[in-house]
């Protein structure tokens, strides 16, 4: 068991984020460190956990102890299965440091999986190999961006439903188009445009670069508002951004932020690998 009873937490900065006491990740946690972890979790809504070392399976283990890891619907390149625990990275198809790694998604605002009826819970990231500089993760607090808007406007938009698809994405990233398999297998979803977080009951704007349009408006339309309210939540206030050091694992609620990596490092020159799992969510009620 990690003691954790004389260690402070320390707060990272007014939009979220907290650096844990040292723990060791790839030991089973006690009932109380999990409850501190479920807790400021809650609160912080981004943890930073230093100095870990986990291994694939450590990763695993760690994060099935705060719910269910999740699948990955999307393919790796060379067509096999996403495993749980998979590499997010900047390695082009020939394993090279690249400004054209094989995904780039990561690096537009979003909230894991929001193309799904059940979008993803939580998600956690491993720092594995750094850049000398860059490469950070930012935060957007999607809470304090709702809390900010002007009282007319979030009467406007209580009753707004949004659809999310897969398709949006590739189009939205200058992706390769999504197949028609993709399609069938990643049908467009609808969630509201203000979510209510099913645990702390605060309400938050949940939008992101796999939103498509708003119900009965046009494209257009839609895409003017989603963008202005993307871009009005990652003004600097309601952003943490994420400086990585070795060893870290943050893990993040995915229901009350967005995130995205940014490219302020030598992408076709050094390396960034992380290691990420993700955790099931619920159901959004509409
Ligand atoms: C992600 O989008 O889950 C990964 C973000 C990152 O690469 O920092």
């Amino acid at each position: 068991m990690n003691d954790i009873s004389v260690q402070a937490m320390r707060r990272l900065s007014a939009a979220g984020g907290v650096e844990m006491p040292a723990m060791d990740l790839s030991k089973p946690l006690s009932e109380p460190e999990k409850q501190l972890v479920r807790d400021a979790f809650l609160e912080h809504h981004i943890l930073v956990f230093r100095n870990q070392k986990l291994s694939k399976e450590a990763q695993a283990a760690f994060t099935e102890q705060f719910g269910e890891l999740e699948d990955h619907v999307v393919r790796q390149h060379d067509g096999s299965k996403t495993p749980q625990v998979h590499t997010v990275s900047n390695l082009d198809a020939d394993g090279k440091p690249s400004y054209k790694p094989l995904t780039h998604g990561n690096y537009f605002w979003h909230t894991d999986k929001s193309y799904h009826a059940k979008p993803s819970l939580a998600t956690l990231l491993h720092a594995i190999e750094l850049p000398t500089e860059g490469g950070n993760t930012q935060f957007a607090n999607t809470g304090l961006a709702y809390e900010a808007l002007p009282e007319e406007r979030k009467q406007a938009f209580a009753d707004l439903k949004v659809v999310h698809s897969w398709e949006a994405n590739r189009r939205n990233t200058k992706n390769k188009p999504a197949t028609e398999e993709e399609k069938r297998e990643r049908p467009p979803v609808t969630h509201p445009l203000i979510r209510t977080h099913p645990e702390t009951g605060k309400k938050v704007l949940y939008v992101g670069i796999h939103t498509s349009h708003i119900v009965g408006k046009s494209m257009e339309e839609s895409r003017e508002l989603l963008d202005e309210l993307a871009d009005f939540c990652a003004q600097d206030e309601f952003v943490y951004s994420h400086e990585w050091q070795p060893g870290d694992l943050v893990m993040w609620d995915n229901r009350t932020t967005m995130h995205r990596a940014i490219a302020n490092y030598s992408m076709n020159a050094e390396r960034r690998i992380l290691h990420r799992t993700v955790i099931k969510g619920d159901d959004i009620p509409h």
